[in-house]
């Protein structure tokens, strides 16, 4: 039987070490991973270290356009954080492995919360491109699921508890910010599935039959890695683009890119927000 992406993996208890050594007392609390086109909300936040992917024994180059691989280190009012400029998918085919090893390094590193961002395709007939949706909870259509395998963490159960895979504190806390600072914030359920292809519009009516309001090609192994040792974890989705079917425009990568870029102001003031008021 192979090992799940659960197992006792030096080169994440190394990476650890190195991180820790570098960066002495200061402890990050939560980390964020970046999805396609919210890389850019680290422009407004107070950098204390960058160390690229590849000086990090456990972490692999992105292979996406306009996905940068680069650790940050951030201050925030009463703590600090970790930024993952760039994340890997399922689709690149290399496994799951890639997929976790940022959300385990979090965990190894001392963090208790994980952000998961990501641009979706929207379903739901309330949503506009550029919204920002809340994750309240998702559906794994990727045809697999990362925690198969033997699993060797001890502090993991062999089936996890799904319930609150999106930690309800977190959400409420993420609505509060979004009325205080007038960003509105649409909440639904965002369904996984493997990509690289987009959806067809036949697949995408399916899926609204069955409760997705938006469809994406991430976070759902990271959120699952997560819930299974333990993180808090938030998901938010970018509407980048209204799904197959429901936009009547060929859906490209350059546009999920771009019509992000309009979203990004409210991006920074939630992810700086949220930073300073998690503990
Ligand atoms: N489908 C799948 N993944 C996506 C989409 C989409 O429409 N938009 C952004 N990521």
């Amino acid at each position: 039987m192979s090992d799940s992406v659960l197992k006792i993996d030096p080169n994440i208890t190394e990476s650890a070490e190195f991180l820790r050594a570098r960066w002495k007392d200061k402890q990050p609390t939560t980390a964020i991973i970046c999805g396609s086109g919210w890389a850019k909300i680290s422009s407004g936040l107070t950098i204390i270290d960058e160390v690229p992917y590849h000086e990090i024994k456990c972490l692999s180059q992105t292979t996406i356009d306009g996905h940068i691989s680069k650790l940050l280190l951030v201050k925030t009012s009463n703590s600090y954080a970790l930024i993952f400029l760039g994340r890997r998918h399922y689709y690149e085919g290399v496994g799951w492995d890639p997929i976790a090893k940022p959300v385990l390094l979090c965990n190894e590193v001392g963090c208790k919360n994980l952000i998961l961002t990501n641009a979706a395709g929207g379903i739901s007939d309330s949503f506009d491109v550029g919204d920002l949706m809340i994750i309240e909870d998702h559906i794994n259509f990727m045809g697999h699921n990362p925690l198969i395998g033997k699993n060797q963490l001890s502090t993991a159960p062999r089936f996890p508890d799904q319930t609150e895979i999106y930690c309800h504190k977190l959400q409420a806390l993420a609505k509060k910010i979004g009325e205080e600072k007038t960003i509105t914030l649409k909440t639904g359920i965002y369904l996984a599935l493997s990509g690289p292809a987009f959806e067809t519009p036949a697949e995408i009516r399916a899926y609204q039959t069955q409760g997705a309001s938006a469809v994406g090609m991430s976070t759902v192994p990271e959120a699952m890695i997560a819930n299974a040792i333990g993180l808090k974890t938030l998901g938010i989705s970018c509407i980048s683009n209204m799904a197959a079917g429901i936009s009547k425009q060929p859906l490209s990568h350059e546009e999920v890119a771009e019509n992000t870029t309009g979203t990004l102001p409210q991006m920074k003031i939630l992810i700086s927000k949220l930073l300073d008021s998690i503990t």
